[in-house]
């Protein structure tokens, strides 16, 4: 079989974390390269969370690329309420050696995409560093097979009515990213909201004896205490392995074509994904979840994490 290669690009965070786990254990992809954005927690951090996970993932052949401190336009914010300090509150990772690609994340994309065509590329959080590599380089479009993210909702923000995070902090990018005329996948609110790491959930990665296990139950402790506290949730959504879920095992999902906008105005409606049944379609947007699938999916990868 062959492996699809992609490149994620992420703000761990406990969720992206997990997206990161799968796409190293996937026996269906080939993980060519990992860059971290600002997003949940400041870009050192992010970059430090991401390099830790590679490492404890025995992917220490990757060398995480440190992406852009700032969003293109707007100014940084951060999501420590719900990630920690740290942005991996819960989890005490051993010392590893802090070696970064030499490359920032958006000359890394530029050559990683520029070298490997029909590469799927993934974003966990703000598409900051994609946004920047299309405007260094528009070329790098022609050798994307597709762009799959994290972010948006047909309905109400997280962050506010309008806004889902990972858009409100960069609406420029998402802005790039909806008209490079790339096929789409979109994993929003609509489906991550409905897979909540429950008690129940957690109950079952507490069977995983693997240290996959171990740190998704200590990550998700935190994370859920967090979105209870801060948003008062039952649990946490586990968002970002929804990206990945959605290329190994697509039929998880239910999908919808659908016309996507970005409102980039300085408005209440900052950052909203307005979604749309009309022409053009430009994004196939992810409306329903088969939760116990999904759980499968994220349990038998924690099981391959030794
Ligand atoms: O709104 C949820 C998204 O914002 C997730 O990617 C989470 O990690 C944060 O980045
Ligand atoms: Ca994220």
């Amino acid at each position: 079989m062959v492996k699809q290669k992609i490149i994620l690009d992420s703000d761990p965070g406990h969720d992206d974390a997990f997206a990161i786990l799968l796409a190293c254990y996937s026996d269906k992809l080939d993980l060519a390269g990992v860059s971290s954005c600002s997003g949940n927690q400041t870009i050192e951090k992010t970059s430090k969370n991401a390099l830790n996970l590679v490492n404890y993932f025995n992917r220490s052949d990757i060398k995480v690329a440190k992406g852009s401190p700032r969003p293109i336009k707007r100014e940084p914010r951060i999501c420590a309420e719900i990630h920690g300090e740290s942005g991996l509150d819960g989890f005490t990772f051993p010392k590893y050696k802090e070696e970064y690609n030499e490359k920032n994340a958006t000359d890394f994309l530029v050559d990683i995409i520029n070298n490997n065509k029909d590469i799927v590329m993934v974003t966990t959080g703000p598409m900051t560093n994609l946004g920047l590599a299309i405007l260094k380089d528009r070329n790098i479009l022609k050798n994307i097979k597709e762009i799959v993210f994290m972010g948006g909702s047909t309905k109400e923000g997280n962050v506010t009515p309008a806004a889902e995070f990972n858009i409100l902090v960069d609406p420029e990018a998402a802005d790039i990213v909806m008209n490079s005329g790339v096929p789409i996948r979109m994993l929003g609110l609509d489906v991550t909201r409905k897979v909540l790491v429950t008690d129940e959930v957690l109950n079952r990665a507490r069977q995983i004896k693997t240290k996959g296990g171990e740190l998704f139950v200590k990550l998700m402790e935190v994370f859920n205490k967090n979105q209870r506290d801060y948003f008062g949730l039952e649990a946490g959504p586990l968002h970002d392995p929804a990206t990945i879920v959605a290329i190994i095992n697509p039929d998880v999902f239910t999908w919808q074509d659908m016309n996507v906008k970005v409102d980039t105005s300085d408005t209440d409606e900052t950052g909203r994904t307005i979604c749309a049944s009309k022409e053009p379609h430009n994004v196939k947007v992810a409306i329903e979840v088969n939760v116990e699938a999904y759980w499968q999916e994220i349990f038998k990868h924690l099981e391959k994490c030794i």
